[in-house]
């Protein structure tokens, strides 16, 4: 699999669960300007790698804004560097001399088996990539995002933040003919890592446990201002824990399409649930998730790391 990312206290955690995993192989990471811009997402990836002591996995930048849109941070939800709360490691190395898309296409054409791609922030680079390499698209297996809402978004009323930030790269990317499955923010705000659970990674005794106990800490601070919660949802860790634990969220196959015109509802994912358009699905749609299952999934995987 190969994510892509932009790091993000959830998307970090997403970084830690690929990578405890003996299901998954993570060929690389690409990452992508969203939760902030595209030098702090890369570096956060680089820092998470370096806590994880996986520097040995290689990191190509991508997308600096989205595609038409001007770009449009997250600050008020990660923090100005974007993963805000802890003491992370300063970056042991950088990224690789490749671009995301140049690096996707070499990892795809490389592998002997089909990829995965796992976008958990704006779709520029998928697009890009679907785009500049249609040769490559049948060595994909799925594409497994983490965006989109069915109901009530998050960065507007209409829209989830990663497809609100780039409408366009999701429409292309919902309709590149390759199989797609969408964790919209139904699943992901039911997959709360509650402020309860936070003593279990400082129970671990280790550098990652305190740093994630403290990133998840401050990621709490914007869901109680903003709804109340008692903890964070851990949005992008779902869109791989899928891939890890077949079930774990319940999914239904839909006709689902992206509002690329509308000011007030731009980057709405509207579900198309009675295929009232005539279309046949194009996407399968997270309804639910085991959250308890998710949970010791994630405490599992970082009580892998030092
Ligand atoms: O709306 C939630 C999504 O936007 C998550 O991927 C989060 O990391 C941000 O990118
Ligand atoms: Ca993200």
């Amino acid at each position: 699999m190969i994510l892509d990312c932009d790091p993000g206290h959830d998307d970090a955690l997403a970084i830690a669960l690929a990578l405890a995993r003996p299901e998954l192989h993570v060929l690389g990471i690409t990452t992508v300007a969203g939760n902030a811009g595209l030098e702090n997402t890369t570096r956060n990836a680089l820092r998470v790698l370096t806590l994880l002591g996986r520097t040995d996995v290689p990191v190509a930048a991508g997308a600096g804004r989205p595609l038409v849109r001007p770009i449009r941070v997250a600050s008020h939800v990660h923090g100005v560097s974007g993963l805000d709360g802890a003491d992370l490691p300063e970056a042991a190395v950088g990224p690789v001399a490749e671009g995301a898309v140049d690096l996707l296409a070499r990892l795809v054409r490389e592998s002997p088996d089909p990829v995965t791609l796992v976008p958990t922030g704006p779709l520029t680079n998928i697009a890009l990539f679907a785009r500049t390499h249609p040769e490559l698209l049948p060595r994909i297996a799925e594409i497994s995002i983490m965006g989109g809402a069915i109901g009530e978004g998050n960065l507007t009323a209409s829209a989830e933040f990663n497809i609100w930030a780039d409408p366009e790269a999701a429409a292309i990317v919902l309709d590149c003919g390759r199989p797609v499955a969408l964790v919209p923010l139904e699943v992901t705000h039911a997959a709360l890592f509650r402020n309860a659970d936070i003593p279990r990674l400082e129970a671990l005794g280790t550098q990652t446990g305190r740093v994630f106990a403290d990133l998840l800490r401050f990621f709490a601070i914007f869901h109680r201002e903003r709804y109340g919660w008692d903890g964070s949802p851990i949005h992008d860790a779902v869109a791989v824990a899928r891939l890890v634990v077949p079930g774990l969220v319940t999914e239904v196959p839909y006709r689902v399409d992206v509002e690329t015109e509308s000011g007030l509802t731009r980057g709405r994912t509207v579900v198309d649930f009675h295929g009232l358009r005539g279309l046949p699905p194009n996407v399968v749609v997270g309804t639910a998730i085991d959250r308890g299952r998710f949970i010791d999934l994630l405490v599992e995987a970082i009580g892998r790391f030092a």
